[in-house]
């Protein structure tokens, strides 16, 4: 199982291109649709808080859940101002408070490779929300996973301290919709080149409409909308994260 304790000294370096600000833009335009007023939200899986960071200074006030102490204490050094972080397993934590909104992204809900853990996490995120509030993530998308395949992928990336590259290797579980993408990682440091070698397994399911679908009804949530992340173009055999906006009925 992977608890991203290895390589998160290196995952803000890793995904250095990503584009955090839009993402956390279009986050906040599509949750604000339907919640003008919006005012708190609840982030599950948070990471290294870089979205957390946009959405604090676009007002909000918001909470980060997260397993991994390394990531946490990551996202604990950019002093972002309206944030606070729990260190816990989102499938089992308990607040004292609700929320406008809950976001988990980056396909964290694709972490959660069991029905338990699945079913616990979206009755949690239900327990959380104020009432009519709603619950956005994006994840894997079956029909693009089993067109496309996860294929070998390589990533090289460089600072003034560390040459990271990571080869990306996955296996295919049809019977469990869940890809092992199993990460090996080469840090060379520049100053006196030794190199440090990591592996990690990341395995991650992929979901179909109907399986979200019934996911939500089962807890207490409907689906009020599924597009691409991002790009907000329909979900299709071509798109592999899309993004759902459920609302606690
Ligand atoms: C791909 S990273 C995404 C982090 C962040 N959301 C971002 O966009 O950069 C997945 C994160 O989810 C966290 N995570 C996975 N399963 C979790 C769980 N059951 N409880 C809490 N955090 C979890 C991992 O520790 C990791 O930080």
């Amino acid at each position: 199982m992977s608890n991203f304790n290895l390589y998160s000294k290196y995952y803000d370096l890793l995904y250095r291109d990503k584009d955090y600000e839009s993402e956390s833009a279009y986050v906040v335009k599509t949750l604000k649709t339907y919640l003008p007023n919006l005012s708190s939200l609840l982030e599950l899986g948070c990471g290294s808080g870089s979205h957390a960071k946009y959405f604090a200074d676009q007002g909000l006030m918001v909470t980060g859940i997260e397993r991994s102490e390394e990531m946490v204490e990551q996202a604990i050094a950019k002093e972002i101002k309206n944030f606070e972080i729990v260190t816990a397993d989102i499938s089992a934590f308990s607040l004292n408070k609700k929320f406008d909104a809950i976001i988990s992204l980056f396909h964290v809900i694709s972490y959660l490779t069991s029905n338990d853990q699945l079913i616990a996490t979206f009755k949690n995120a239900y327990d959380h929300l104020e009432e009519n509030g709603l619950f956005l993530f994006d994840i894997w998308y079956s029909p693009a996973v089993y067109t496309q395949k996860a294929l070998p992928r390589i990533k090289k990336i460089r600072n003034n301290e560390f040459e990271v590259t990571r080869f990306a290797n996955s296996l295919s579980e049809a019977n469990t919709n869940t890809v092992i993408v199993n990460f090996d990682i080469f840090i060379r440091n520049l100053q006196d080149s030794t190199i440090n070698e990591l592996t990690e397994a990341h395995p991650m399911r992929h979901f179909s409409f109907p399986e979200i679908e019934l996911l939500a009804a089962h807890t207490g949530f409907k689906v009020i909308k599924s597009e691409e992340f991002l790009t907000g173009s329909a979900a299709s055999e071509n798109t592999w994260g899309v993004c759902f906006v459920l609302q606690k009925i």
